[in-house]
């Protein structure tokens, strides 16, 4: 192992393995892109130093747990390893651990600036059982005067609302197809990654707002095929080609059913699973240019069928209903 780690530190490609995620994971709550209005009450925090208890929530790869430490980083600076407790999902914190280590940190005395407080981070919060998030409240509330909360989730109704109540709420979205361009240009610049701007398009299509998929599949691309165009892409991270299936859509909108379905057909047999084709399925259409009341069924129809295979009636039979369902859609909904 330390043969490993020093071989590769005295390389000069030693970063080239680092997963970039890493490597580009802001370390200032100013870096962080998008979510502005969440982002600027951090900072406000990250100025003023009286860290409430929080609660950072939201889907994943929105940089829910970057901006914790680096608002724990900001305001602890050279004293975040003595008063700051880092628990994540891999950590367990079952009610012992509530009861024994966060508080036994929560009674330690460490010497911080005026205004200061030493800071609890629990990230993935919200799968901490409502037994041990119980024991916590109290903590919480007692050790107030020095010790500060901070949890990330991804929902934050799976956090008992006690706890809810006594922190401030602060709420992630995903972020926008240009905001996740932005941070690509600046990764592709700094690792000179070989690209075409429909390689872009595409790895940003299939992270659907998530910076953490975004970064992974660049990387991935570009350490597989030294090269990102949109098939690399789509080979790399396997989803459904979003042309076959905008094609196919098109085939329902002009009528020609027969085709629409053969194109399924290729799809399915090519081993896709029926969420990955209906997900497919939605972002297409959600970008298609149809007219609007067109659109609004078809989304809700769709809406309809991925429930059902989310309900495990995942079959061919499924999606060609959908298909049924969409050209029936053409034919009979109205303009308003
Ligand atoms: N808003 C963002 N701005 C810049 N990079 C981000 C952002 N969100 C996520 N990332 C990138 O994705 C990685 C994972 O983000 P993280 O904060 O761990 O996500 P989560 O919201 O799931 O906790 C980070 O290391 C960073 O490289
Ligand atoms: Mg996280």
């Amino acid at each position: 192992m330390a043969g490993v780690a020093s071989s590769s530190s005295s390389a000069p490609s030693a970063d080239y393995d680092m997963p970039w995620v890493e490597k580009y994971r802001p370390t200032k709550v100013c870096d962080i892109v998008g979510n502005e209005d969440a982002v600027s009450r951090l900072q406000v925090i990250a100025h003023e130093g009286n860290m409430p208890n929080l609660i950072l929530s939201g889907p994943p790869g929105t940089g829910k747990t970057t901006s914790i430490l680096a608002l724990a980083h900001e305001l602890l600076g050279s004293n975040y390893r003595e008063a700051v407790l880092e628990l994540n999902a891999s950590d367990d914190r079952g009610i012992d651990v509530v009861r024994n280590k966060i508080k036994m940190f929560a009674q330690k005395k460490v010497t911080l600036q005026p205004g200061r407080h030493k800071v609890v981070i629990l990230d993935e919060a919200d799968s901490m059982t409502s037994g041990a998030q119980q024991a916590l409240r109290r903590t919480m509330e007692i050790y107030s005067n020095t010790t500060r909360f901070a949890l990330a989730c991804n929902t934050s109704s799976k956090i008992i609302e006690p706890i809810q109540s006594r922190c401030a709420l602060v709420r992630f979205s995903r972020l926008s197809d240009q905001e996740i361009l932005g941070r690509l240009m600046v990764v592709v610049q700094a690792e000179k990654v070989p690209y075409v701007p429909e390689g872009l398009e595409a790895i940003i299509f299939t992270a659907d707002g998530d910076m953490r998929q975004a970064l992974n599949n660049l990387q991935a691309t570009h350490s597989g095929f030294h090269f990102v165009n949109q098939e690399n892409v789509f080979k790399v991270c396997d989803q459904p080609h979003p042309l076959h299936v905008k094609n196919m859509i098109r085939n329902v909108l002009e009528g020609k059913f027969d085709d629409a379905c053969s194109g399924l057909k290729l799809l399915y047999d090519l081993g896709y699973s029926p969420t990955d084709i209906i997900t497919t399925i939605f972002r297409i259409i959600k970008n298609y240019d149809m007219a609007e009341y067109v659109k609004l069924e078809f989304m809700k129809e769709t809406g309809f069928a991925h429930m059902r295979i989310c309900d495990g009636v995942g079959s061919y039979l499924q999606l060609c209903g959908l298909l049924a369902k969409l050209a029936t859609v053409c034919k009979t909904a109205k303009a308003p």
